[in-house]
């Protein structure tokens, strides 16, 4: 097989931009002794233990611009204790934001004997289900702290008009711990953001020209982009150098609203306009979440599209996440599609007890 499959345990300093702001080291701490456990044998586990006896948990993802006052004060409390974690707890938040930097900015070398490539999520076929894991991690860290087992993120519906602008409540400062500094302070609501934007010269428009161009080139993004090479982005198998493609989607609006957030005053738009720091802004993971609801519905368009799901090397790619209990996970891109039924085994149709809901 040629699946990707990063050498967890060589972790080395990643490669930043020029002038980053903060310190380049994004590698987590690693168990002592190393040891990790395989996703199928967690959710075993998991089925087992008698919370989950009355059946399987179900995260339903709500749109943020519809969500009541009480779950945002729920996900406020998740995220602020998440960032009141000891620095060194791989659930604290910033702990989190560095394995997006790990994973984005070349912190692991691929598997022997292709140590000499660097792994990178972005721009390749990757880039939907890392995310997806990724966030699929996160979401259960925050629902355990706040005790709330059914707690699912919210997705940032940049795609409706109604959710053309950033959730108010990641906005007001009063200590709130969605609040973010590094932000570019010219797109707070009410502006409406710019799905295409580009960086080197924004565009000036009303607010009625800037929702239909919005909904066109979403229109352009998903349904023009028909088939799984220009949707999910080109195949990257072990041995081959990094981003040989990204899909319509993860280019833009996904990219672009990573720069129309990020800080005008940062050397190179932190947080959110590059990689490294991406993370550390709350907004990401529900910008993420929207991104993963997309794939979703891109999959189901006239029909049914097809992504990866029958090349085993996608499938069998693999990355390493702490959960909620700080176990280290091994998961394959495999646990978060459906294969071909005729591609499933018994363990993964136990897995399907493991719902997202979108
Ligand atoms: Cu790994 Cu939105 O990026």
């Amino acid at each position: 097989s040629r699946a990707i499959s990063p050498d967890f345990t060589k972790c080395g300093p990643v490669d930043l931009p020029p002038h980053a702001i903060t310190p380049p080291y994004c590698c987590p701490n690693l168990p002592i002794p190393f040891k990790f456990i395989d996703f199928k044998d967690y959710i075993i586990a998991n089925n087992n233990n008698s919370s989950r006896s009355s059946g399987a948990i179900i995260r339903v993802r709500r749109a943020a611009h519809l969500v009541d006052d009480e779950f945002i004060a729920k996900l406020e409390k998740g995220i602020s204790m998440m960032k009141s974690l000891p620095n060194d707890d791989p659930r604290n938040f910033i702990q989190q934001a560095k394995v997006h930097c790990a994973y984005c900015n070349g912190g692991y070398p691929q598997k022997h004997p292709f140590q000499d490539q660097k792994i990178d999520v972005h721009r390749s076929w990757l880039f939907f289900p890392f995310h997806r894991l990724y966030i699929f991690f996160f979401e259960r860290i925050l629902g355990n702290l706040i005790g709330d087992p059914n707690f699912a993120l919210p997705y940032w519906n940049w795609d409706s008009i109604q959710g053309m602008q950033i959730p108010s409540y990641f906005t007001t400062p009063n200590s709130s711990s969605l609040f973010h500094k590094l932000r570019n302070y010219k797109h707070m609501p009410p502006q409406l953001v710019d799905l295409n934007y580009d960086i080197l010269s924004p565009k000036i428009r009303t607010q009625d020209q800037q929702v239909s161009y919005n909904l066109a080139f979403m229109y352009k993004q998903m349904v023009l982009a028909n088939t799984k090479e220009l949707f999910m982005g080109s195949p990257y198998r072990l041995g081959d150098s990094a981003q040989p493609g990204p899909g319509s989607v993860e280019f833009a609006p996904h990219n672009t609203i990573h720069d129309w957030l990020g800080g005008v005053d940062t050397p190179n738009h932190e947080d959110m306009g590059t990689f490294y720091t991406a993370a550390r802004d709350p907004i990401f993971y529900v910008h993420h979440s929207n991104v993963d609801r997309l794939w979703e519905l891109w999959t189901k368009l006239e029909g049914g599209r097809r992504d990866y799901r029958d090349d085993p090397d996608w499938l069998d790619s693999e990355f390493f996440f702490y959960d909620e209990n700080l176990n280290l996970v091994r998961v394959k891109v495999s646990t978060v599609v459906k294969r071909p039924k005729k591609m499933r085994s018994k363990e993964e149709k136990e897995q399907e007890e493991e719902v997202l809901v979108i």
